[in-house]
């Protein structure tokens, strides 16, 4: 054998053992998800788990031929920016008929008995999970498309982003699933992870989301599926469709889906007459406050496909199944008085402290009134009585007042005009519902909130300052903004009551490891209005060093990516203030970083540098967009039109029959997708 021969027949081997690895690497994780995510029993710790999610990674990298969409590693999205692309439902989505009494469900069964002529019927009791429906397509086993409901017609294609949801299998198990078939379900923002978000979006001052619904509906449309992948989103399936069905009933279809991989509720309950049903209902009404999701019913579906058949659907509904929907909670109390509190960046929030009522396991003693717009649509007086409900909502809201209740005398709620803190005149953001105390540097709800924000977990991490350390040291003349941090002294420190040796040791210690917080962070922590953590990588990515951003108008900023002109336009005004400067300036010559080290960047490179390429076709590995991202991310430049300037044509399927002419008459070199990601990789 030739050399040439020999280690041509060694390579092959060693790609032959790579492609075997990759494969069973894939299978391996994607059964550890399963584990872990589905039936809540992991065999294999995370360290074990992360370190075969690497090796795949690595393999992948090194063999981009052999991508695979649906690989594990994909689950966890992109920053990749995309608007969604509409298809038609194979299959109407439709809703539900419901009732919120047992009564009208016995009248549903006793119908059901009667259109069925009196033949005898099972009935399916399941819990009617409150998220937002998914319609998945599988073929061959493998998922090719997530569809949101939309319009019930036609809905948005959010593939990448549910393919980050790791309870959803990517690949199926066993054999028995039809070619081609149909699930739907429920995407669902477990409890936790719900009040995990809202608990991060009330740090940064975002607006609360009211419900895990409306958290897993927008967290399921957002752009950026690196960011859905963070979210924690689960999903429970319900609803199988297609031809070649394993079983003539929804309940063993069910359960068939169960074996492939799919989350199915346990709840789910096979039943035969109306006094089951009623257990069923009597059951669940409590027990599905111990579920880890939010349900705002139950769903009975009658069991046997022959018998749905004859039954059919109304326009809207199917004659088959019923939901019956939980009373939301709710209560009738006083409303004490209102107060009004100033945030860090000093917006004013209406709180109606109430007289303490028991609603839903836990009393409940305020709510948010959010703006003055939410008291004047419900046109509250004083000291009157609120219906305070607590449905799928965990958080309390007022949904109106017993007019009837009121008494003479009592006037509208005044919302105040001046700060009540510092006394300075509101102001109303023009297009926005919230009032703002203008006075940034003068007003200490506003500076201490800044100084908690800066020392956080997720900003400075200057550990032993938590709220009421912040507010101390601000009384205490100790410092007045951020900078002053860096020169507190351990004497200043231990005169002050309650400051143990120890305590001040640990401030004096989380100062001095902040320095090395990087710039991404540290842009995060100075509190620019509207710059929230994710913003804030973007922009210490794309700028680099602080002088830079100083530096930069309006019109330079909005071409940052996900910046917009809200936001421009306050990182402008933020730096036009002589403070916010002298603040930068004092951070920095204590040693906080200001600018990012040359070797952190995010897989950029400049292979493509003074390339100007253009990109014709469709591709299957990426969209158009990811790829005119990527000629970015590699230093090449993107541009629409062939012209002898033009270094490469990125060629897809269906290239342009007029393109692809000039090209060759210019003779500029057409790529495929293959070898573009290999002259990237
Ligand atoms: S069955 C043709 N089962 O409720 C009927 N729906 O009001 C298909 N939902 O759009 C739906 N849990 O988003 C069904 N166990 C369950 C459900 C369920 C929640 C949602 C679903 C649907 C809406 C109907």
């Amino acid at each position: 054998m030739s050399y040439f021969c020999a280690m041509e027949s060694l390579w092959d081997n060693i790609f032959e053992e790579d492609k075997k690895r990759i494969d069973f690497l894939r299978v391996e994780l994607n059964r550890h998800n399963h584990n872990y995510y589905v039936l809540n029993s992991p065999e294999i710790g995370d360290k074990e788990f992360d370190m075969m999610m690497k090796e795949l990674e690595q393999l992948e990298a090194q063999h981009p031929e052999w991508d695979d969409p649906l690989s594990p590693t994909h689950r966890v999205g992109s920053d990749i920016n995309k608007s969604f692309i509409q298809v038609a439902h194979i299959h109407p989505m439709l809703s539900l008929g419901n009732t919120y009494s047992i009564e009208e469900v016995g009248d549903f069964m006793r119908r059901t008995t009667s259109s069925l002529m009196g033949e005898e019927f099972e009935i399916v009791g399941e819990m009617k999970f409150d998220g937002t429906s998914i319609s998945l397509i599988y073929e061959h086993g493998k998922l090719v498309r997530a569809v949101t409901r939309g319009d019930g017609e036609k809905g948005d294609v959010v593939t990448d982003n549910v393919k980050t949801i790791k309870s959803i299998p990517l690949a199926l198990s066993g054999d028995d699933y039809p070619e081609k078939f149909e699930i739907r379900g429920e995407i669902v923002l477990p409890w936790n992870e719900f009040e995990r978000l809202n608990k991060e979006r009330e740090f940064n001052e975002e607006p609360l989301f009211a419900n895990p619904r409306n958290a897993a509906s927008g967290t399921l449309k957002m752009q950026n599926s690196a960011e859905v992948a963070r979210r924690g989103l689960d999903a429970y399936f319900y609803y199988m469709l297609g031809d070649g069905l394993p079983c003539d009933n929804h309940y063993d279809n069910l359960m068939a889906a169960k074996r492939w991989g799919f989350k199915v509720s346990d709840a789910i309950t096979l039943m035969r007459s109306v006094d089951e049903v009623d257990a069923f209902i009597n059951k669940w009404d409590v027990e599905r406050k111990n579920l880890p999701v939010a349900t705002d019913g139950l769903v009975f579906k009658v069991n046997s496909l022959r018998q749905q058949l004859n039954l059919g659907f109304t326009a809207k509904s199917p004659r088959w199944a019923i939901a019956y929907k939980f009373q939301a909670e709710r209560a009738l109390t006083r409303l004490q008085y209102v107060s009004f509190e100033v945030g860090r960046t000093g917006v004013i929030t209406p709180v109606a402290n109430l007289d303490a009522v028991l609603l839903s396991g836990t009393i409940v003693k305020r709510a948010s009134l959010h703006n003055e717009d939410i008291i004047r649509s419900l046109d509250i007086h004083e000291h009157d009585m609120l219906y305070v409900e607590k449905g799928g909502e965990i958080i309390p809201k007022i949904t109106g007042v017993d007019e009837s209740a009121r008494e003479i005398g009592n006037g509208p709620i005044q919302f105040v005009k001046h700060c009540p803190s510092c006394g300075t005149l509101l102001e109303r953001i023009e297009g926005e519902a919230a009032w703002v105390c203008p006075n940034k540097y003068g007003c200490s709800p506003q500076i201490i909130g800044r100084i908690e924000h800066f020392v956080g977990r997720r900003m400075m991490n200057i550990d032993g300052i938590g709220e009421e350390t912040a507010g101390l040291l601000y009384e205490k003349g100790l410092i007045r903004n951020i900078a002053d941090l860096y020169c507190l002294s351990h004497e200043q420190l231990r005169v002050l009551d309650r400051f143990a040796d120890r305590s001040a040791e640990r401030i004096i210690k989380g100062v001095e490891d902040s320095k090395n917080v990087p710039f991404e962070r540290v842009l995060f922590a100075l509190s620019i209005p509207y710059v929230g953590e994710t913003g804030a990588k973007k922009l210490a990515r794309a700028v680099r060093d602080i002088d830079t951003l100083m530096a930069m108008t309006a019109e330079q900023l909005v071409e940052i990516e996900d910046i917009g002109p809200r936001i421009a336009e306050s990182i402008v005004e933020y730096f036009a203030e002589p403070v916010n400067r002298e603040i930068v300036e004092r951070l920095r010559s204590a040693g906080v970083q200001m600018s990012m080290p040359e070797d952190v960047d995010d897989g950029r490179t400049n292979r493509l540098e003074g390339k100007s390429i253009v990109i014709s076709g469709t591709f299957t590995h990426h969209s158009r967009d990811e790829y005119k991202a990527l000629i970015e991310k590699h230093g090449g430049k993107n541009v629409g039109s062939i012209s002898k300037k033009t270094d490469y044509v990125l060629a897809g399927e269906n290239m342009g029959p007029a393109k692809l002419e000039k090209a060759t008459s210019l003779g500029i070199e057409i790529i495929d997708e293959d070898t573009f990601l290999q002259m990237i990789s």
